[in-house]
């Protein structure tokens, strides 16, 4: 490729562009990522003027077949990337008008490569979107199954990372899903501000032709054409509303990834993660690491630092298109790349989580866990809440002194803390018995887990069909 002055823009040059310049602001090695879009949104073009009559059918007719045979040349890795002709739009530009010749050139009648651009990117989104969210419903969805399946599985909950009180297994993986239910909601959100069309705007201004903006919107599946030419072509809030998404959904991912990597440790012992999701240690033969979820947490990281590079991208950017803009294609690209591939690996993992019970079961017997629910006890037999806290206080006192839970005291041993204490006390000391006994919406009861967990199928599915 000649090192000339750009075909597209050279008229009003009298010397060609310098040659690290040219590399320099040359954005064809990231930015061809666009391609399929692009051609999309030509096809759109070309086809809504020959509608208004600003090209004739025949002219439109040569462009799409050129525009297809591009497509099918970049599909099948044919197509000659040349970085002097900067982008994908003026590539794929050039390489129609060495095709079809003159025809080549009355594309870009009435558009701009600001507006083509914004269109692109708008395309793209919405279908990694799309692509996206189909990976997360089948997570919410394996999390949801998962929890049913272990609604009477009893674990320790915690505070502070110190036992706090039973709960079910299943309720702390409804508390996942809930986080994830509501990363779906801003996701969804994001995508109606995603889908608004920009062609049209041409470099800032609109154009002085007769285009019918609604025309190409509709070809091209957006809502509606934005409202303001000036903020269509500078705009890219949605590219920062998405890495916001994704930043946040990363950190949940990242706090679900830390319990797994604690629980598969031999402290813990909570669970077992199929060998396929593990690596094994080069040097230390008896090691299996969680190695999935150790990455998903460390992603989290890039996501984080692609969203501050957006936001510090758009800050105090002047009205309409800066160049700066360029810089918005490689952190959204791989937030994209990051966030579909961290919810493909638990989507595929949580279904294949191995809960063991038993050791779930001791730990929440060891540390103390009823000692509420004896409070609680208590308190229906009259004692104020303050007493029975104290009470309880001395009881678990003498439980670290005789190593003994409170569920493993006799009558007479708990009796030397309050007389009021009978033999239905054990009804409450069990660890069956303090889950059950939070019996209400939102609760760790088992019947509340399982029907917690229908309402959330139900809810996932009523998004299946609303909009
Ligand atoms: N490569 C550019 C971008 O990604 C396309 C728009 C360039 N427009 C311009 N007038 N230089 O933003």
């Amino acid at each position: 490729m000649s090192q000339a002055t750009n075909q597209s823009w050279g008229g009003r040059f009298s010397e060609p562009t310098d040659a690290f310049v040219a590399r320099f602001t040359a954005s064809v090695t990231f930015d061809q990522r666009l391609a399929r879009q692009d051609i999309q949104g030509s096809i759109a073009h070309a086809t809504m003027l020959a509608r208004v009559g600003v090209l004739t059918d025949d002219e439109r007719d040569t462009i799409i077949t050129g525009l297809t045979e591009i497509q099918g040349e970049i599909e099948r890795g044919e197509f000659n990337w040349s970085v002097p002709l900067e982008d994908v739009h003026m590539n794929i530009e050039a390489r129609l008008t060495d095709k079809i010749g003159i025809t080549g050139k009355k594309l870009h009648t009435g558009r701009s490569r600001n507006d083509q651009v914004a269109t692109d990117i708008r395309l793209f989104m919405r279908d990694e979107i799309d692509v996206i969210e189909v990976e997360l419903k089948r997570l919410r969805k394996g999390m949801i199954e998962l929890a049913d399946r272990e609604a009477e599985t009893i674990m320790p909950g915690f505070t502070h990372l110190q036992t706090a009180q039973p709960v079910t297994f299943g309720h702390h993986l409804l508390a996942w899903q809930e986080m994830l239910a509501r990363d779906h909601e801003r996701l969804l959100d994001c995508r109606k501000r995603v889908n608004v069309m920009p062609l049209g705007a041409a470099a800032l201004a609109g154009t002085t032709y007769p285009i019918d903006r609604h025309v190409s919107a509709e070809l091209l599946g957006f809502d509606r054409p934005t409202e303001n030419s000036l903020d269509a072509v500078s705009d890219r809030d949605f590219a920062i509303e998405f890495t916001s998404f994704a930043s946040i959904l990363l950190m949940h991912l990242s706090r679900m990834s830390e319990e797994l990597v604690l629980w598969t440790s031999a402290q813990f012992n909570f669970i077992d993660l199929p060998d396929r999701f593990c690596t094994g240690s080069s040097i230390m033969p008896q090691k299996k690491n969680p190695d999935v979820p150790e990455l998903v947490r460390g992603k989290t990281g890039r996501v984080y630092g692609h969203l501050m590079a957006l936001l510090t991208l758009m800050k105090s950017q002047p009205l309409a298109y800066n160049k700066d803009n360029q810089e918005d294609k490689e952190p959204l690209f791989d937030t994209v790349d990051t966030v579909r591939d961290c919810l493909k690996a638990f989507a595929d993992m949580v279904p294949a989580i191995e809960p063991k019970k038993a050791s779930m079961y001791e730990a929440a017997r060891r540390g103390f866990s009823t000692a509420t629910d004896l409070a609680d006890y208590l308190v229906r037999k009259g004692v104020a809440f303050r007493d029975a806290h104290e009470i309880v206080g001395q009881s678990v006192a003498y439980g670290l002194k005789t190593e003994k839970d409170l569920s493993e005291m006799s009558l007479d041993e708990l009796k030397q803390f309050s007389a009021t204490i009978e033999q239905d006390v054990f009804d409450v000391l069990t660890l069956e018995g303090s889950v059950a006994a939070r019996n209400h919406i939102g609760g760790t009861a088992p019947n509340q887990v399982r029907a917690a967990a229908q309402r959330a199928r139900e809810a996932l599915a009523a998004l299946k069909a609303g909009a």
